[in-house]
């Protein structure tokens, strides 16, 4: 096979000796418009899995490689006059052109035809003049352009500037500098790459880098503004620049790269051509040299099952690999794109976050790295040594003994909104659990606003101590609290139940629907018929009386529904609410029916007990609520009198794409605390305790909701702590033998493991 790879970087480079090691007989030829060690940038990292990794793929390469490298386990972050530092992190760092000349070397050595200075303009006949065309020529890839109707690219161009400088500084860590100005803050991160040299990145927000004037800076200017604003780390160090031949080009933007397809024909991408990874989380490179290792095993099948077969296999073997880091960087780009954000969190937290931005790495494995650190952070948190998901919290007079919640779960097994013996153990079993908050499912304020003939209510008056028979029951046998959420299902209401069918209208018996406006939740369902202003009223004074009833009830807190798209959520969303009056248009129009419904329950719930409210903080769909919406919207119920935002997502419209993985919501939990100065509750696809404690010591959220873990596993708070080692959690006397035995078999596995 005649392979051809246009782009002569770490992805074409490796692949060629890939390809050569494996299947000397074919021609290989890399065509490179720069020449041999003409490059931007300085150094590049590895963790240390990724050397592993290239080791099995061609042990001489990464031999060379590994002399070459500078290693460091730290992590330095200065900020606002403290200095952070955390251990055990493995990196090592090499320069590019080191690297760049290892991999040339290795590639010439086994027959490589490497042809310098050759910038390749005409795609198609390259296509046509071998068997297999590799486009390996990066972010600005012209072999993606050129095809662009087949690989489909999407280009997302972010909004910080960076500068990518070298410097003498000799530096033990890696080092993130946080310097702030009066436009804004300035960021730095900077590794050691070898003997002499080290790399120094420096970030800032477009609008600061505008306001310094740095969009007209030449090299020289760039540098002198750096080492100014750098001067007391710098210790009399230069910053250096190499990229002269790229003139004018000094201060970039970051292109997030993706591509719905890899592959064509004969032609396919690898590394920066077909996807690309933030700097901050230092894995181009690593994604580049995996890409190649990926498409030379698929190319064993080539001659068997066909090319095209191969190519196609090439792409699901890394896929979702890189789809899962695209996503981390995407957190970590968005960190440091609201460093101000994070600004003012304390010194301690801050870093922490930093740590812990890309929410890849979760609380037990900071803990694998570096113990003293994280006791120190637990100290920190909690006044003492302790899983940060232990660590009480207060919300007005509430007391909550930690900070695990079972999520609000419909049930859809009441009779006429009465919860029956099936609520009592399933809530009360949870309750035993050791989750500090236990939360109704979605309770209705009247028989029309249920979702389906199975929900639960607050409506009759034989709910009230239905109701109280359980909250009696969590207070009498736990220590947990109980929240109860009221809601109204609006154009979603008068389905099936869940089992039978989500979302689908009963096949009778179906109930009239209302809605700010007339449109059906799908194709399938009702028309609901738009509210008048009396029939708002009555619904708002539903949610009053429904209030009223859960403080009889011994309710510890009260959650308004304005999530999912519900009633109270279809006024908020603008793909929902098409009204003319002023309860809709502008965000403050349509928020004004739900705070009104807010500020109504808010005067008879008692000022002792907090209230909640849960959003969708995205529409998921573009002309939807977004995160900054989400922001506005906090703010507004905050100003209210919310205690806890319940960050949750999307369900608003069949349309929605969303971006799904673990912690998936938690970035906006993470937008809206940081952002408007309140409470939340983060939920979503949170199942571990190094997820929860990463999450709560991160200040990314200050309760954490799970919904299904508590569904396969009650008792997730007692299990967690057994597994944490934290001995305080709250079993129930009658369960201790439990407790006890459990505790021996976590220690007996971790003795055997260790
Ligand atoms: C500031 C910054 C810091 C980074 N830090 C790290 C890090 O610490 N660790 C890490 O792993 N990664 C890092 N990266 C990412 C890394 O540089 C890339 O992900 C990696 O180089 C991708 O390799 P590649 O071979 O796919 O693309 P590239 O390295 O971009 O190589 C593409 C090659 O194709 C050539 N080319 C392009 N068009 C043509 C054409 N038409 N004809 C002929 N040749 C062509 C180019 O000259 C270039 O040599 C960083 C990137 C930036 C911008
Ligand atoms: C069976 C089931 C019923 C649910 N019912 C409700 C509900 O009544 N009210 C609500 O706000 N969310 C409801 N949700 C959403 C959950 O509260 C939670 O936000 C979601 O399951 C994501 O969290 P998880 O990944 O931990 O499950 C329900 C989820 C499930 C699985």
């Amino acid at each position: 096979m005649r392979v051809t790879c246009i782009g002569g970087g770490p992805a074409g480079l490796y692949l060629g000796i890939l390809i050569k090691a494996r299947y000397p007989s074919w021609p290989v030829r890399i065509a490179e418009r720069n020449r041999p060690l003409d490059t931007f940038g300085w150094g590049v990292v590895f963790s240390d899995a990724t050397l592993e990794n290239l080791r099995a793929a061609d042990e001489p390469t990464q031999r060379e490689i590994t002399q070459a490298f500078a290693h460091w386990d730290d992590i330095e972050i200065h900020f606002n006059g403290h200095t952070i530092r955390s251990g055990g992190h493995g990196f090592s760092g090499i320069s590019r052109k080191r690297l760049l000349s290892i991999l040339q070397h290795r590639a010439t050595e086994l027959g490589v035809e490497l042809n310098f200075q050759t910038d390749v303009t005409d795609i198609a006949s390259e296509r046509d003049r071998c068997d297999l065309l590799v486009g390996a020529d990066g972010a600005n890839s012209r072999v993606r352009q050129s095809l662009a109707d087949e690989f489909q690219p999407t280009l997302e161009r972010r909004g910080c500037r960076y500068v990518w400088l070298g410097t003498t500084l000799p530096l033990d860590a890696f080092t993130f500098i946080f310097e702030r100005t009066e436009h804004g803050w300035f960021t730095v991160h900077a590794y050691r790459f070898d003997e002499e040299l080290s790399t120094f990145i420096v970030e800032c927000r477009e609008e600061t880098w505008l306001a310094h004037g740095l969009d007209t800076a030449d090299s020289q200017q760039t540098i002198a503004f750096c080492e100014a604003l750098f001067e007391s780390y710098l210790h009399g160090h230069r910053l250096l620049t190499n990229s002269a031949h790229l003139r004018g080009r000094d201060w970039l933007n970051f292109t997030r790269v993706s591509n719905e397809r890899w592959s064509s024909g004969n032609v396919v991408l690898l590394g920066d051509a077909a996807h690309t990874a933030h700097f901050s989380v230092g894995s181009g490179t690593k994604l580049a040299l995996e890409d190649a290792i990926g498409l030379a095993d698929a190319l064993a099948g080539a001659e068997s099952v066909g090319l095209g077969k191969a190519l196609e296999q090439y792409e699901v073997s890394r896929k979702l690999e890189v789809l899962k880091l695209q996503n981390a960087a995407r957190n970590s780009t968005e960190w440091f794109e609201n460093v101000a954000r994070y600004a003012t969190l304390p010194p301690e937290q801050f870093a922490y976050s930093l740590l812990t931005r890309s929410q890849r790495i979760g609380h037990e494995n900071l803990r694998l790295r570096d113990t003293t650190y994280v006791d120190r952070i637990e100290r920190w948190f909690g006044g003492r040594a302790v899983p940060p998901m232990f660590v009480p919290f207060r919300l007005r007079g509430l007391e909550l003994q930690n900070r695990i919640v079972v999520s609000p779960m419909d049930m859809y097994s009441s009779v006429d909104g009465t919860p029956g013996d099936f609520h009592l153990v399933h809530l009360g079993t949870r309750a035993l659990g050791g989750a500090g908050l236990v939360f109704t499912e979605m309770t209705c304020v009247t028989r029309e606003g249920r979702i389906s003939p199975g929900c639960a209510g607050m409506y009759l008056p034989e709910h009230v101590p239905a109701w109280k028979r359980i909250v009696d029951f969590v207070h009498a046998s736990s220590r947990a609290k109980i929240c109860l959420q009221l809601g109204h299902s609006g154009p979603k209401g008068s389905t099936k139940l869940l089992w039978e069918g989500m979302d689908e209208p009963l096949d009778e018996g179906n109930w009239p629907l209302v809605a700010p406006s007339a449109i059906p939740y799908a194709a399938r369902n009702q028309a609901p018929s738009e509210l008048t202003r009396a029939e708002m009223v009555e619904i708002r004074d539903a949610f009053v009386r429904a209030a009223g009833m859960g403080v009889e009830a011994g309710f510890d807190m009260l959650e308004l529904h304005c999530a999912h798209g519900y009633l109270l959520s279809s006024f908020i969303t603008p793909l929902r609410n098409h009204r003319r009056d002023e309860y809709g248009g502008s965000l403050a129009n349509r928020l004004r029916y739900p705070l009104e419904v807010f500020r109504a329950m808010r005067m008879v719930w008692p000022e002792e007990r907090p209230m909640s409210v849960r959003i969708s903080a995205t529409d998921w769909v573009d002309g939807g609520v977004n995160g900054e919406d989400a922001v506005e919207i906090a703010r507004a119920f905050k100003l209210e009198g919310a205690d806890l935002i319940d960050v949750s997502a999307g369900q608003t419209t069949p349309d929605a794409k969303p971006v799904y993985g673990r912690m998936f919501q938690t970035p906006y939990s993470d937008k809206i605390r940081n952002e408007v100065g309140i409470a939340t509750m983060a939920v979503g696809n949170i199942t571990d305790v190094d997820q929860v404690d990463a999450i709560l010591a991160g200040a990314r959220a200050d309760l954490v909701a799970l919904g299904r873990p508590h569904l396969a596993d009650p008792f997730w708070t007692l299990h967690a702590a057994a597994e944490l080692g934290y001995e305080e959690a709250p079993w129930p006397v009658q369960y201790l033998s439990g407790k006890e035995q459990l505790e021996r078999l976590v220690a007996r596995a971790k003795d055997a493991a260790s």
